[in-house]
């Protein structure tokens, strides 16, 4: 039996009176790549807040087995930075070691390791003092990658992370995903079903409601973005 590490039980959401999300019952097991897609304003970012607590449910439960929020990486959707703010590319890492900082405003030794041994796993070590304005979307991506799993979680959430990146630096990422995927579990929105279908085990469609499909039942309609109801008959899968 796979050990689940996300389970979302009879989940309902809401920002007002209106619910985002409702009766969301959703079971991800540790290893698992999990694509979520759906249309916009479908509530994906909102679901994605939920597990990590920055928002709470408004009826139903939330478990997150095994790890403390300091044990889930967090890619946010469209992180912009200025810029022009003189911020290097080893500390935009760093500022995932945060919770690490001493008393006195400094950080242990280790954390140093650390952040080198992150920017090596995105392949990015030659970069690591440049600023982190002159990036190129797609290595800055993966700048954003390294801060998320650079205290070692177990869970890599990723909102969108290829949205504003070029076709090449896409796959670049999505290989990358691959390989930490052999060590981390990872849940990853993304509108590129076309590519997702090859590399994640599960799609989950959020639009309300969470329906989940292997990725071999996701038929051409939603890979053209046609998204329909009702999800849940055969007949409207291409198996
Ligand atoms: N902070 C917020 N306050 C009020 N409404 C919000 C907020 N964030 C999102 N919403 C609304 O909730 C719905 C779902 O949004 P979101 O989760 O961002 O969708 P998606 O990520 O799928 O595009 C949308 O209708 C959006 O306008
Ligand atoms: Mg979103």
């Amino acid at each position: 039996m796979p050990t689940p590490i996300i389970t979302l039980e009879n989940l309902s959401f809401g920002y007002d009176k209106t619910l985002t999300l409702e009766g969301v019952n959703v079971t991800i097991s540790e290893g698992e790549f999990i694509g979520i897609f759906g249309p916009n304003g479908g509530g994906k970012t909102t679901l994605l807040k939920l597990i990590l607590g920055m928002l709470s449910p408004v009826k139903g439960k939330v478990h997150v087995f095994g790890s403390t929020s300091q044990e889930i990486g967090y890619v946010p959707q469209v992180a912009r930075f200025d810029k022009d703010f003189p911020i290097s590319v080893f500390d935009v890492v760093r500022m995932g070691c945060l919770a690490q900082l001493k008393w006195w405003g400094g950080y242990p030794k280790k954390v140093k390791t650390q952040v080198l041994q992150a920017l090596e796993a995105v392949g990015l070590s030659d970069l690591a003092h440049q600023s982190f304005g002159t990036l190129s979307g797609g290595q800055a991506q993966r700048v954003l990658i390294a801060r998320a799993i650079v205290n070692h979680p177990k869970l890599l959430i990723l909102d969108e992370p290829t949205a504003s990146v070029d076709p090449h630096a896409e796959q670049q990422i999505f290989q990358l995903l691959q390989k930490l995927n052999e060590t981390l579990t990872i849940v990853m929105v993304t509108h590129d079903l076309q590519t997702i279908i090859d590399k994640a085990q599960r799609l989950l469609c959020v639009h309300k409601q969470v329906t989940t499909l292997k990725a071999k039942e996701v038929c051409e309609h939603f890979a053209l973005g046609l998204y329909h109801t009702p999800l849940t008959t055969k007949d409207h899968f291409k198996l």
